[in-house]
Order: C-alpha cells, then structure tokens, then sequence
C-alpha cells in the first residue's frame, strides 16, 4: 500500500531524515516510534509533500507519489492528521465534516457523515459546537472524523493521543482499530505503549534514522530498544 524507500528530508541545510524506509501494507496499523525531535513528524511531512524529500521515493499502491502536488496525493487516497490537527475553528464539527466530503472509493464501503455519528457517537451531541470550542480530545476525533469523510486509502496520524485523557486514549484506540479492517493506518507516537496496544509492526526512529523494526509484541517486550530509544 505505503512504500517509503530510503528518504532524506532538510530543513534548509539540516539534513534532519537521514535514509528512511518503511512500508504499511493493506489491513496493517504500522506505528512510528520514537521521542521528541526523534523525525517522526518530518517522516509524515514528507510522505504528505509537504516537506518533499529531496531524495528517496515514496509509493502509494506501486505508484510512484514523491513529487506530486500535496493536493493530489490526498486526492489519490492519502489523508493526513497532523498534530496540531487543523480544526476549522470558525465552523461547526458538522460544518466541519461537510466540508471534508470526498467521493466514496469504488469497492470500499463509503463514510458518509452518518456513519461518522455512529461511529463517533462523542460528536453527536457536539454537532452544532464551533470547531474552537472543542477540548483537545473532541478535536482529535473530528480530525480523525474529518479524515474519513474524504474516503481515503490510508490514514496518517500524527500523535493523536499527545495531550490527551486517558479515557480518550482508549476511545481512539478503539477507534483506530476499527479502521484496520478498511485501511491501514501510519500512527505516529511517542507515546509506546499505547500505539503498540493497537499496531501489528512499530519502527522505532531516532536522529532521523531508523533503528529498529518489529512485530508489536517484539518492540513491547524489548526493553533494551524500550530504554534506548522510546519512553514506554
Ligand atoms: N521547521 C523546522 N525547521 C528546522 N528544524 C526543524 C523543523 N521542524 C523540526 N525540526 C527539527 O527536525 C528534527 C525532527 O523533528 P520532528 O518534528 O520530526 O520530531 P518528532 O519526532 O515529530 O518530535 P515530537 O514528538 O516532539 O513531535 C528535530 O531536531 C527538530 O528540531
Ligand atoms: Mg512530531
């Protein structure tokens, strides 16, 4: 589904992904770990083009994607939640959402705005609320919510729990692994331990290099790795 092969992206002269690869395949949650500056942004941003490589590839079901415009890729099927999510604050969460609407995909199952409130039963009550006046927690599920309705291929998500309660963290959880029968999902995180409790595979980067990939269960009980590179 998702091949990133080999990518160094800078920030002007700061040469700040130093040859990063990885690969989400289709019905997988695939986590990017690591800790603060550790690049996992910088990864998201460059697969997104927002910050394009300047070398390496990035592929999107075998189509070659590193240099199209950002519109095209999200258009194309990649749908991205950054950190700071991007709520229309101004806008309701349903103004919000109407606004996101793309297409269905053929032979996916569509999400229209219906099934974003049976899904995300948290936004029913809070349909009429400005994008801005939600908590940090509300916001992310719109985000996540707002992601869907575009119908995309696969889901970016850059540390949705950062800030979080607990009790939403669970719910996102939740949430994140009900899509991984309908796309697969890149969560960023530095927060270890919940992105394990809901991903098959984990990267662990550091530097802006790699250091290290495994099946959840090998990253949950690696402590070495734990204690090298992440904060679990
Ligand atoms: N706009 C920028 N200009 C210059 N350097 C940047 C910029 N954004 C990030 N960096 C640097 O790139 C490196 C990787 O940052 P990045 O934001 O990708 O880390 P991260 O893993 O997402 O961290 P966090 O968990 O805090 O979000 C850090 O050294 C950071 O200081
Ligand atoms: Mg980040």
């Amino acid at each position: 589904m998702l091949k990133v092969e080999d990518i160094h992206v800078y920030y002007g002269d700061s040469h700040v992904l130093q040859g990063v690869s990885l690969e989400v395949k289709s019905k997988e949650i695939v986590c990017l770990l690591g800790r603060n500056g550790a690049g996992k942004s910088t990864t998201m941003l460059g697969i997104v083009g927002v910050n394009p490589p300047r070398f390496g590839k990035v592929f999107l079901n075998g189509i070659d994607i590193t240099k199209a415009a950002v519109y095209r890729k999200i258009r194309d099927g990649l749908a991205f939640v950054p950190e700071d999510r991007r709520i229309f604050a101004g806008l309701t969460v349903q103004e919000n959402l109407e606004v996101a609407v793309l297409p269905p995909r053929e032979g996916k199952r569509q999400w229209t705005i219906d099934r974003i409130y049976e899904n995300f039963p948290l936004l029913i009550a809070l349909k009429n609320r400005k994008g801005g006046n939600l908590s940090g927690g509300e916001q992310q599920m719109l985000a996540i919510a707002r992601a869907l309705v575009g119908n995309p291929l696969m889901l970016l998500l850059d540390e949705p729990c950062e800030g979080l309660a607990p009790v939403i963290v669970e719910e996102l959880g939740k949430v994140i692994i009900g899509l991984k029968s309908e796309m697969p999902v890149l969560l960023a995180e530095q927060n270890a331990h919940f992105a394990l409790s809901v991903s098959d595979r984990g990267y662990v980067i550091d530097k802006g290099v790699i250091r290290y990939e495994g099946t959840a269960d090998d990253l949950l009980t690696n402590t070495e790795i734990q204690s090298r590179y992440l904060s679990v």
